[in-house]
């Protein structure tokens, strides 16, 4: 499978994302004999930890996220590949050590640097790796999203991080291009003939995309703060699965092709004037509620600062202006604290074009419009909204019915996490999953005016109750459209 030896560096080595993320999929890799002899998983942090401490983190670690699965042989054989350095980025001080550490390896060993600390560190950090000479140009790094707050600021990461590594050795990781369901978009799309010729403004009314969350933002608060759902979920996750959706066909899946294409539909989306931005999105923050039927505190008081006009929900009207999407609106929503936990993209199809089966009174729904319902998490799969007739003697009625693609009844396996897939391929040095810098960038250019806009309205985020499906006024944004949001049952 073209998997070399490999020094994965995990910078950030104790942190949240490398203990519920990283180690487990290594894990899962290690127990699939998908790392080489000689592969090494050097963790770096600040913690003061040995070699010996930094592998009873990470056993913890196996133990809390892998669970009842866990294999002690499988553990024996990953821990075995643990070292730990004790480093901080914002001193030279001890980086000589990893330098030791690397050359100590396999000379064949391609090095991974996997940068999973706070975006300000990406250039101190990358910085480090050149003033120690370990970037050798088969090195690859990886870098973790937010890249940058604003245009600006995400052009400075990557310049400095550009400065010492060439584009085609950053791995930008947006983990929602990693997950199974999204991956298969592709494969949806383009494997099949049947939906290719209706995927277009003549056949589809519009498209809803939806990811929804019951976590408030707990311990991130500090990040979530600065950030909010704009900037944390809509300018990554919404808008690459946007692209999936709208994105033409590429000659052949290739390093660049599949991003050159998802780049022309970021450049494609409809720039938002200050009217565009009042009229076409909604932030929503949420308050006291329920989640999963516990009484929860509202996000101000979740966070202590009763001040911030940080929003937790956003929804709002895109358009993608070419010749296939003209005029077809994509609605995209995304919040914490909501209903339910789901993300799931929703192609809804226009009405037949001619009413031909006759109406009885009240017994006879028209036919609805035919909706694809793809559920990129949890319960991974397609439904297929129709109308057939109901069975029975008494004439024609129409019923809505469903075909049902469930990935758990149709394949007998377990749905790897996006990290499995993501980590294999930057040791594969296979870029096709990841963003490029034009992506993010192009991302950043649209996002940017709507957050200008949101920062000089009068307007705060509208007040949504926790558990619920945000605030009245997303319901609105589509309804004034002769829309309404599709729940899958
Ligand atoms: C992350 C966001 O990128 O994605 C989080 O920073 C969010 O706020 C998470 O919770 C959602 O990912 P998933 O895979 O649980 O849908």
């Amino acid at each position: 499978d073209g998997m070399p030896t490999c020094d994965f560096t995990i910078v950030g080595a104790t942190g949240d994302l490398s203990l519920r993320k990283l180690v487990p999929a290594l894990y899962r890799r290690e127990a699939e004999d998908q790392l080489r002899p000689g592969t090494r998983i050097i963790g770096v942090s600040r913690s003061d930890l040995d070699d010996d401490g930094y592998r009873a983190v990470v056993g913890e670690a196996l133990a809390h996220h892998i669970g009842d699965e866990l294999d002690p042989v499988v553990v024996v054989r990953l821990l075995a590949r643990v070292h730990h350095l004790v480093l901080d980025a914002a001193t030279p001080d001890g980086w000589h050590l990893l330098h030791h550490l690397l050359k100590e390896g396999d000379p064949d060993a391609v090095r991974v640097f996997y940068l999973a600390t706070a975006p300000a560190l990406f250039g101190p950090i990358c910085h480090r790796l050149d003033e120690i000479g370990v970037v050798d140009p088969s090195a690859r790094v990886v870098l973790e999203k937010p890249i940058g707050t604003d245009l600006a600021s995400a052009r400075a990461v990557n310049d400095a991080v550009g400065q010492v590594f060439d584009e085609q050795q950053i791995f930008r990781i947006d983990h929602y291009l990693g997950k199974e369901s999204v991956q298969n978009l592709l494969v949806t799309r383009f494997a099949n003939t049947f939906l290719e010729p209706l995927w277009n403004s003549r056949w589809v009314d519009h498209v809803q995309i939806t990811v929804s969350e019951t976590l408030g933002v707990g311990e991130r608060g500090d990040y979530y703060d600065g950030s909010g759902a704009l900037r944390d979920m809509v300018q990554n996750h919404l808008l690459q699965l946007l692209c999936l959706v709208a994105m033409e066909p590429p000659t052949y899946v290739g390093r660049e092709t599949v991003r050159d294409e998802k780049l022309k539909v970021l450049q494609a989306l409809k720039p938002m004037s200050a009217d565009d931005v009042d009229r076409d999105t909604v932030r929503g923050r949420y308050g006291q509620g329920l989640a999963d039927g516990v009484a929860v505190p509202s996000y101000t008081e979740e966070l202590g600062r009763p001040g911030s006009a940080t929003e937790t929900f956003v929804a709002l009207r895109a358009e993608v202006q070419n010749w296939r999407w003209a005029g077809v609106p994509f609605y995209l929503r995304t919040g914490k604290r909501m209903d339910r936990k789901i993300s799931e993209i929703v192609v809804v199809f226009k009405e037949p074009p001619h009413a031909m089966f006759p109406h009885h009174e009240g017994t006879q729904p028209s036919p609805a419009a035919n909706r694809l319902h793809i559920q990129v998490q949890p319960d991974e799969g397609m439904q297929l909204h129709m109308t057939a007739k109901e069975p029975g003697p008494g004439g024609i009625r129409l019923r809505p019915v469903s075909l049902d693609l469930s990935y758990a009844t149709a394949f007998d396996a377990r749905m790897p996490d996006a990290y499995e897939r993501l980590l294999m391929d930057v040791i594969r040095g296979n870029p096709t999953l990841f963003m490029r810098r034009d992506e993010v960038e192009a991302a950043w250019t649209w996002v940017e005016p709507i957050l200008r806009r949101w920062s000089v309205t009068p307007d705060r985020p509208r007040r949504y109750p926790a558990g619920t499906s945000g605030p009245t006024a997303a319901a609105t944004l589509i309804e004034r459209d002769g829309r309404t949001w599709q729940e899958s049952d």
